[in-house]
């Protein structure tokens, strides 16, 4: 028996890294998802090789008119929608004061509003389900600060904002809203050129307790935790997922 048997899910940013994760995990736990992106090609492989209980749609989070459509599609293929995870993110550094206005804009329509078109879209369609949940990803940047990605903090702690407002908005209709943040998991967003982590490994042991970079299967392991009956008495939270990033400085 799976942990997800019988539930719907949308994820967004699903074609690749922790998106293309959870779509895996999810499918196995004996979901049926809609995975959403705007990497057309990779996302209607990874469903392809996920079978019947996964489906692809071309799905920017910046636009409503495409969560109508994904809302659609879901409802078509699988009849009911119990969950989803916004997964979708862009990262770009730059120090605040050399930052150009249309790229913190863009940072924040995508994170940011983004998440919130998700919520705002398929929140009634989970309702009328009878409930199930919701995961945004934040960051551990929605808990910190860290130089060179202040438009992309600024949205992560939105999407903390959002995860709180959320849950206590929801709970009456029978969703939960949570919120991953991760921080330093190899994916192509922190590791665009695909460097091995053995070969960065010296300086995650510098910062990172736990002495290495995470894998995207950890996130989705927490996600499916959050997705899952498992968590059924948590909601409007922030869970941190850095091998111990956030915890403190080791100073020996
Ligand atoms: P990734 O870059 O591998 O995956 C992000 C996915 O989002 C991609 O498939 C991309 O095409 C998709 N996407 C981008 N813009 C979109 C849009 N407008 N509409 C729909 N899809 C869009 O990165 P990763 O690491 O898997 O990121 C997943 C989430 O985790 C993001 O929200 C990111 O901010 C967050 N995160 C990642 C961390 C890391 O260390 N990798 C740390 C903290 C948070």
């Amino acid at each position: 028996m799976g942990k997800l048997d019988g539930r719907v899910v949308v994820i967004t940013g699903a074609a690749r890294g922790q998106g293309e994760q959870e779509a895996r995990l999810f499918v196995a736990e004996g979901a049926r998802v809609l995975l959403g992106d705007v990497l057309d090609d990779q996302g209607e492989a990874l469903a392809k090789e996920l079978g019947e209980n996964a489906r692809y749609v071309r799905l920017d989070v910046t636009r409503e008119e495409d969560w109508t459509a994904a809302v659609a599609a879901a409802q078509e293929a699988f009849g009911r929608i119990d969950g989803l995870v916004n997964n979708a993110g862009i990262l770009r550094f730059n120090e605040l004061v050399s930052t150009s206005l249309e790229e913190f804009r863009r940072i924040v329509d995508v994170n940011q509003t983004g998440c919130f078109l998700g919520i705002r879209t398929v929140a009634p369609e989970i309702a009328a389900a009878g409930g199930g949940t919701i995961v945004n990803t934040a960051s551990y940047t929605a808990l910190t600060g860290m130089a060179g990605v202040g438009a992309y903090a600024a949205t992560k702690h939105a999407v903390l904002g959002l995860t709180r407002v959320a849950a206590v908005e929801l709970a009456a209709r029978g969703i939960r809203v949570n919120a991953l943040c991760p921080g330093a998991i190899d994916t192509p967003m922190s590791n665009p050129d695909g460097v091995d982590p053995e070969a960065v490994a010296g300086l995650y042991r510098k910062v990172v307790p736990l002495g290495r970079v995470g894998r995207p299967e950890e996130v989705a392991a927490l996600a499916l935790f959050l997705t899952s009956d498992d968590s059924s008495y948590v909601t409007g939270q922030p869970f941190v997922i850095d091998g111990g990033w956030l915890a403190g400085v080791a100073l020996f």
